[in-house]
């Protein structure tokens, strides 16, 4: 049985994000959406915030064999607890390649027994970004196109925005 890996900050999970876990659904047998508890850049929403966000928006999108977790550390120790074949991660534009190259590189030095696997995302979401969607909500821009209505509300009730 093949297990992958998606991690990310998922902060907060996009339109984008899914059309990465429907590819990567046809591909792996069992995928662990894992959300990273500190990311690197200070998020808006916490931890288990995010992995609220991420388990309702999989209720509402036809995805089956999917589980969520949050992690802190490095992610290849939890990818090796779990025992995962691959780390997927999507790929919008060039602009994304160097820091996923470089993070893919680094991984597989540290464990050379998981591949990391890039998908596609649709061209419609190419440009699409979790923090492109928090500034258009925050200065009261219509988001419907890129994230799925729960997490509309919880960015509305989260940035005071109606
Ligand atoms: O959605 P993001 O912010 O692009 O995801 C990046 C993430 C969380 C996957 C990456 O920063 C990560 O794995 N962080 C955990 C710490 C770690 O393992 N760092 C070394 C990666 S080579």
């Amino acid at each position: 049985m093949k297990r992958a890996l998606y991690p990310g900050s998922f902060d907060p999970i996009t339109y984008g994000h899914l059309d990465v876990l429907h590819r990567a659904g046809k591909l792996f047998d069992e995928l662990v959406v894992a959300v990273v508890a500190n990311p690197r850049k200070e998020p808006l929403f916490t931890a288990e915030e995010r992995k609220d966000l991420v388990e309702e928006a999989l209720r509402e999108a036809d995805v089956s064999n999917v589980s969520v977790i949050t992690y802190s550390g490095l992610l290849i120790e939890c990818a090796k607890r779990l025992e995962v074949t691959a780390i997927v991660r999507g790929l919008r534009a060039m602009s994304d390649f160097d820091y996923e190259f470089q993070m893919a590189l680094t991984n597989r030095d540290l464990d050379s027994h998981i591949e990391s696997a890039f998908l596609m995302t649709a061209g419609q979401f190419s440009f699409l970004s979790s923090s492109i969607v928090k500034e258009v909500k925050s200065l009261g821009g219509d988001v419907s196109k890129f994230v799925p209505p729960n997490v509309d509300r919880a960015l509305g009730r989260k940035l005071n925005i109606s």
